[in-house]
């Protein structure tokens, strides 16, 4: 049986460095289906009351990664946070928090992006390319099954105050790529990868806070691997 629509308030950060002097907020009254998800409710928002909204979406399947924001205080994918999800009238609605705004919703995703660099995010595997694919058995694979399914929407890191205060610090994005590649059987730079995450802004900066969980879309067990990267990095290899 179809439920009945609700009236929600979508209460969003606004700002356009271009026009406006600060941040501030803006609401928009719309007619709801409990099941319609935050990023349908914003393009209503921009094709029927004001196209000058901006925002980043693109699959809409929580697979891309590139509609998360900061969701009723929380970093969460637009495109996976349904109505019902949020039993207030009024759904406040910001950009990723601790990156700079480029104009309303959007940020400037630079400093995630360069600490992912800075963690080799690639397979390093220096020995002649086999005739069909590099194998893994499913017990080494598992190692690093959780880790794979990061879609790199940046919603751990934006939520990790260890990064608020730094950041320079690699974030829980990153360092879990790292461990994504330093737990695979098939990666030859081991060395490399412990070096990079054992700098003064690395590993050794998470305190184990558990935001990153709460925040991850996938349900990954961010905390989880950055334990066993930080163990590898003690025992100078994947235990
Ligand atoms: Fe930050 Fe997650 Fe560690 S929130 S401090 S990376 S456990
Ligand atoms: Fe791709 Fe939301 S639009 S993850």
């Amino acid at each position: 049986m179809p439920q009945p629509t609700i009236s929600k308030v979508f209460r969003i950060r606004r700002y356009d460095p271009a026009r406006d002097r600060a941040p501030r907020w803006q609401d928009y009254r719309l007619d709801c289906d409990p099941m319609e998800r935050v990023l349908t409710a914003l393009n209503r928002i921009k094709w029927t009351q004001d196209g000058s909204l901006s925002y980043r979406r693109s699959c809409g399947h929580a697979v891309c990664g590139s509609c998360a924001m900061t969701i009723q205080g929380s970093s969460r994918l637009a495109c996976k946070t349904l109505v019902k999800d949020i039993p207030e009238e009024v759904i406040t609605v910001e950009p990723l928090k601790a990156f700079p705004v480029i104009k309303d919703l959007v940020v400037d995703m630079e400093p995630f992006y360069r600490n992912l660099r800075a963690v080799m995010p690639y397979l390093v595997n220096r020995a002649p390319p086999p005739v069909k694919e590099r194998r893994q058995s499913p017990a080494q694979f598992e190692l690093i099954d959780d880790a794979s399914k990061c879609i790199l929407c940046g919603a751990c890191t934006s939520s990790c105050p260890s990064f608020w205060k730094n950041e320079q610090y690699l974030g829980p994005a990153a360092l879990l790529k790292a461990w994504r590649f330093l737990g695979d059987s098939r990666d030859d730079a081991k060395d490399e990868r412990i070096a990079a995450v054992n700098g003064r802004n690395g590993v050794w900066r998470c305190h184990t806070i558990f935001n990153c969980k709460e925040a991850c879309p996938k349900d990954i067990d961010i905390p989880a691997a950055l334990s066993q990267l930080k163990r590898a990095v003690v025992f100078g290899s994947v235990a």
